[in-house]
């Protein structure tokens, strides 16, 4: 008999692709069609514009074009893909996971375990654990995964979380740590709740949104605290270049950054500074994107992670109501440098169209902006 636990490979991601829906909306836009003073949506929660699915166009199309993307940047064979592990929030079916559309698409088939991964904005970084540790217990014998975190972020019309609102999908070949290592050991929370669900059969989610605020703040603070243990604070923020966080909309982020600074017993300045720092550069391409749920985080590590030398670290907080939690610690790669993956960022931004008011509302009043449907 074999042993395979004597050859577990170097692991990490070793592939990176991006995808954002091909609309996008500005939030002054939803502002003046709602009635509302824009100020509210820019600085009350600091967004800027979000991402919008036109009709013919749905998760399936974004999860499969990011997984391509990060298949033809990886040196490795396709046929030598193990995993096809996929966490979303937007299932397109209650039975068919989504990681067998995208896999129809790209043609991945064979001795591959393939599954969708739920738990609402935290599926995706699940999955991402779950082929770590599949590659390090040895039982990939080798073999890479192909991960991805891809959501469509719908609320009904005139809900508070409309201007919240977006889309976008990350994938992952998990594979040799070219791009980036991910400690082993990590820092989980969890704690039940009703903050933000979506029934079976409902069209949009149901949010109580102060709870939801609050549980994703208690979530940060336990992570965090788990990761500093009896170590100085300041020592351990500072040995990141950079805090990504799942972000649902930027002023949760910093809000949480301020909670932080008080357990730390930090003055404003010093927080502020942290913020500033290592924070706020993580959410440009959010600010871009709107909310994508499960790849929200990993829209936020993807952009802090381009041209950071090797041996640099991030710590990536990642969120999902219900809820569960997990703060990672990721260090760059060789491949960092380069940032290959910035590119899609840039080519869906330069091609993506903007609706007015007007447009939206069309799209919205014919449901062509919902969730579902494959
Ligand atoms: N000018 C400037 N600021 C203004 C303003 C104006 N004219 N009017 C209001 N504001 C400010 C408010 O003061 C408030 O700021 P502070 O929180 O700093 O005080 C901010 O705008 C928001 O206003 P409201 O408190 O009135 O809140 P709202 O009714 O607009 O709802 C929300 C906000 C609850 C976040 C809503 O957008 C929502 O339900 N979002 C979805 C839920 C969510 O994202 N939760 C986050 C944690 S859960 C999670 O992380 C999972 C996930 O991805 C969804």
């Amino acid at each position: 008999m074999s042993n395979h636990l004597a050859a577990i490979p170097e692991t990490g991601i070793a592939s990176l692709g991006l995808h954002l829906p091909p609309l996008s909306m500005r939030v002054e836009d939803l502002a003046t069609l709602r009635g509302v003073d824009p100020q509210k949506y820019l600085v009350g929660l600091e967004c800027e514009e979000f991402g919008v699915c036109p009709p013919d166009f749905n998760v399936v199309d974004l999860a499969s074009e990011a997984a391509r993307r990060a298949i033809s940047r990886w040196d490795g064979d396709p046929a030598d893909i193990g995993m096809v592990a996929i966490g979303t929030e937007t299932a397109v079916d209650m039975s068919r996971p989504l990681s067998a559309f995208v896999a129809e698409r790209l043609n991945l088939r064979g001795n591959i375990r393939s599954y969708e991964v739920k738990h609402a904005c935290y599926g995706g970084t699940v999955a991402l654990r779950q082929a770590l540790e599949w590659r390090l217990s040895g039982a990939a014998q080798g073999k890479a995964a192909l991960v991805v975190a891809a959501d469509v972020a719908t609320y009904a019309q005139e809900d508070p979380g409309e201007p919240t609102q977006g889309a976008g999908a990350v994938a992952f070949i998990i594979d040799k740590p070219d791009i980036a290592r991910i400690e082993t050991v990590s820092y989980p929370y969890s704690s039940p709740a009703f903050d933000f669900y979506r029934p079976v059969g409902d069209e949009y989610p149901i949010v109580d949104g102060k709870l939801s605020l609050d549980c994703y703040k208690q979530a940060a603070e336990s992570c965090f605290k788990a990761l500093i243990g009896k170590e100085d604070p300041g020592a351990i923020i500072d040995s990141f270049e950079a805090l990504c966080f799942h972000v649902p909309f930027p002023k949760m982020v910093r809000k949480t950054v301020m909670r932080m600074g008080e357990v730390f017993g930090w003055g404003a300045e010093r927080v502020n500074d942290m913020f500033h720092d290592k924070v706020e550069p993580t959410m440009l391409w959010n600010k871009l994107s709107g909310n994508a749920y499960t790849a929200s985080l990993w829209i936020s590590v993807a952009g802090a992670l381009q041209g950071l030398r090797t041996g640099k670290r991030i710590a990536a907080f990642s969120y999902g109501s219900g809820f569960g939690s997990e703060l990672l610690q990721i260090i760059a790669g060789p491949l960092a440098a380069e940032a290959a993956w910035a590119e899609d960022i840039r080519k869906d931004l330069a091609g993506r169209g903007r609706l007015d008011g007007d447009a939206y509302r069309i799209l919205r009043d014919l449901g062509t902006l919902k969730a579902v449907s494959a």
